[in-house]
């Protein structure tokens, strides 16, 4: 028999790591510390050494998105695994998995914002990396059940967002359950896996918290400048990113934010008591108003109002002296103007709506993706962040939101915040794991 080596020697702080027998783990590690390779790594070895053949062994590498997974593990797995391949099994370019020779056992990658397509399967080891990111629904109502057939594994990793997500949770859950759960903490200042120069020159860019956080796995400093960042990662965490119906017995509301030059951004969204149902988001870049209001007539709803920021009040020579409202009333658009709260009150407003969001995790990905990165702006003279937001991509997705947030405000009056439903999504990972086999979900 040939033997097989794979170009792999784990650094020192990751020893205990690959040694560690616990059925449970979560590792929170500085960037580039290696958590991906040794994770990666992992899987290989368990696959190869997995001795049943029927049905043949099955692990799983879950990122928060597939595109990530795809570009920070996939060429990890075939790089680790080549040697193996080089006998035979197979590579799956699409699906992103490895099917490896004599056992064929299988490693696959997917990403969290589409778990389902792992609903139904069985693993025998499961990695989620980047566990910040990942809802706490995906792993407690598929990835946990599909590890109830053969005992597997259950290897989470990531770095600090704060406590309020998947990892924050699990590390609380490690910690308080030692017996069960391998947990290990691997800070820059003491792993010594990046170069001191290398360091001081990270931190002399970053603000200290990000330092902190991404580099001295601080939960507790505050998400760097986000003004959103504690709320998004909230409404991930509670699974309010999600498939979000549009119900065509109601009407569709929008709220717009107006690019003169640039991108002008739209949030469709109904009102379903309490809660508010994102259900759409559109950016049109350089469009006029003749563009605008095709786009929004052409989508198939019913519309109620539309809530437009206050300079589409002012009045162009182009358009011989008529305002964009004006404009779109023209073409069956009949906007109302949201008034002027101001930046900073408009902040406010949105905060203090967003935990009364539902989100379409695909119809309203480009906005979402920019609600989480809006951010104050960096003050690099006095190290520190102004009031003021960044003027950047995120800009116009998040003003529109404003609008609503304003508009919603105005017109409900105080908001009180719907009561969570008590499902599966909403279990702790004890009451899953404590289950008793009858009560779990089915698993094939
Ligand atoms: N055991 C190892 N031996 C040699 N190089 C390694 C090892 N582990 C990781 N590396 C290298 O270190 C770098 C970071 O590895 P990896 O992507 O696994 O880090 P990470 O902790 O997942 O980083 P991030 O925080 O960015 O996700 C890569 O260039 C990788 O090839
Ligand atoms: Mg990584």
């Amino acid at each position: 028999m040939t033997a097989v080596v794979i170009p792999y020697a784990p650094r020192p702080a990751f020893r205990a790591y690959h040694a560690s027998p616990k059925r449970f783990g979560v590792t929170v590690a500085h960037r580039r510390a290696g958590k991906t390779v040794a994770r990666i790594n992992r899987l290989i070895r368990a696959a190869v050494e997995n001795p049943r053949t029927a049905p043949p062994p099955r692990y799983s590498y879950v990122a928060p998105f597939f595109v990530q997974a795809k570009d920070i593990a996939w060429q990890y797995l075939k790089h680790y695994a080549a040697p193996l391949l080089a006998h035979g099994g197979k590579i799956n370019e699409s699906e992103l998995s490895i099917t490896l020779p004599g056992n064929g056992a299988t490693i696959r990658l997917y990403g969290a914002e589409n778990i389902e397509r792992m609903r139904g399967v069985y693993n025998d080891g499961v990695v989620a990396d980047e566990a910040q990111g990942i809802a706490k629904a995906a792993l407690t109502s598929v990835i946990l059940p599909s590890l109830a057939d053969f005992a597997g594994w259950l290897d989470c990793s990531g770095t600090p967002r704060g406590w309020q997500n998947l990892l924050g949770e699990l590390v609380k859950m490690a910690r308080a359950d030692p017996e069960r759960w391998f947990c290990q903490i691997l800070k820059a200042s003491e792993t010594g896996i990046l170069e001191t120069n290398e360091l001081a020159m990270q931190k002399s860019l970053m603000s200290e918290n990000e330092y902190e956080q991404e580099f001295e796995c601080s939960f507790d400093a505050a998400i760097t400048g986000a003004f959103y960042g504690k709320e998004m990662a909230q409404a991930l965490f509670e699974g309010r990113i999600c498939d979000v119906a549009w119900q065509p017995q109601f009407p569709v509301h929008t709220a717009w934010d107006l690019g003169r030059t640039d991108d002008t951004a739209i949030w469709f969204y109904q009102r379903a008591k309490s809660e508010i149902h994102i259900i759409d988001y559109h950016a049109i870049s350089g469009a006029d108003v003749v563009d605008l209001a095709t786009t929004v007539l052409n989508k198939p709803y019913v519309y109620g109002r539309h809530y437009l920021p206050h300079d589409a009040r002012m009045k162009t020579l182009a358009a011989n002296g008529r305002s964009i409202i004006e404009q779109l009333h023209q073409f069956g658009v009949k906007g109302q103007i949201v008034p002027d709260a101001g930046v900073q009150n408009g902040i406010q407003a949105v905060r203090a709506m967003l935990p009364m969001c539902w989100f379409d995790a695909t119809a309203c990905e480009l906005g979402l993706d920019a609600l989480r990165h809006y951010q104050r702006e960096w003050d690099a003279d006095r190290r520190c962040f102004r009031d003021a937001p960044k003027h950047d991509w995120t800009s116009h997705p998040a003003d529109a939101l404003r609008m609503l947030a304003v508009a919603w405000r105005e017109e409900s009056g105080p908001l009180k915040r719907p009561e969570k439903p008590r499902g599966i999504e909403n279990a702790t990972f004890d009451e899953i794991v404590n289950r008793k086999p009858a009560q779990r979900a089915p698993v094939y």
